[in-house]
């Protein structure tokens, strides 16, 4: 797909078929991710793959109360859990970049996905508590995110018409709102 129709065109997926991610797509997917950018290149993200239902759907069980809100997760065939591994942040101006690095390298595995027709949803609504326990990831590991990965099923169910309603969905502010262009003259 052409970048600007990949970009355009992806969308949250909340409604999955069953049918499994083929590994050579999945390896492709894991691949985008491997080779995103890092601040010096520190490479914290970690990921662990729940490569088929059974296991995604125990895990919807061990995400906690707010978790309960991403119940759709239940029909995904596949599920990354995205890791940062925080020994290996970098620290500047107070900021902690770990964070970036993880969602630079899950956006290029969910944007792989799109491109290869599979859907995915970006998910922080869990408890890391549980999940971390259920999943025995290690201590110093912060829990960044979950994307769960599928072929979109045709029909939307009301319940993720809502979800996707409630979330915001397509709705993007313009861009004389988001940029601004510096001039000398203003200074
Ligand atoms: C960091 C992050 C966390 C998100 N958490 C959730 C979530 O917990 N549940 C959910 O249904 N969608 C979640 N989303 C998806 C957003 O609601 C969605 O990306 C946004 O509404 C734009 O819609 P679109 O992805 O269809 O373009 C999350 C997205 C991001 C980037």
């Amino acid at each position: 797909m052409e970048f600007m129709e990949l970009v355009t065109s992806r969308h949250s997926v909340r409604n999955y078929l069953p049918d499994p991610i083929p590994k050579e797509v999945l390896a492709e997917i894991l691949e985008a991710g491997r080779l995103a950018p890092s601040a010096q290149n520190r490479q914290p993200w970690r990921y662990l793959v729940l490569s088929n239902n059974e296991q995604v759907k125990k895990l919807a069980l061990n995400c906690g109360l707010i978790g309960l809100s991403n119940i759709f997760i239940r029909s995904a065939p596949c599920l990354i859990v995205a890791c940062a591994d925080t020994s290996k942040n970098v620290r500047i101006n107070q900021q902690d970049y770990y964070l970036v690095d993880t969602a630079i390298s899950l956006q290029q595995m969910a944007l792989a996905a799109w491109n290869r027709g599979i859907g995915s949803c970006w998910l922080a609504a869990f408890s890391e508590k549980p999940v971390k326990k259920y999943l025995g990831i290690p201590a110093k590991w912060r829990v960044v995110a979950l994307l769960p990965l599928g072929y979109p099923a045709e029909s939307k169910t009301m319940y993720t018409k809502a979800m996707s309603f409630f979330a915001g969905s397509k709705d993007r502010l313009p861009l004389d709102k988001i940029v601004s262009y510096f001039s000398q003259e203003d200074q």
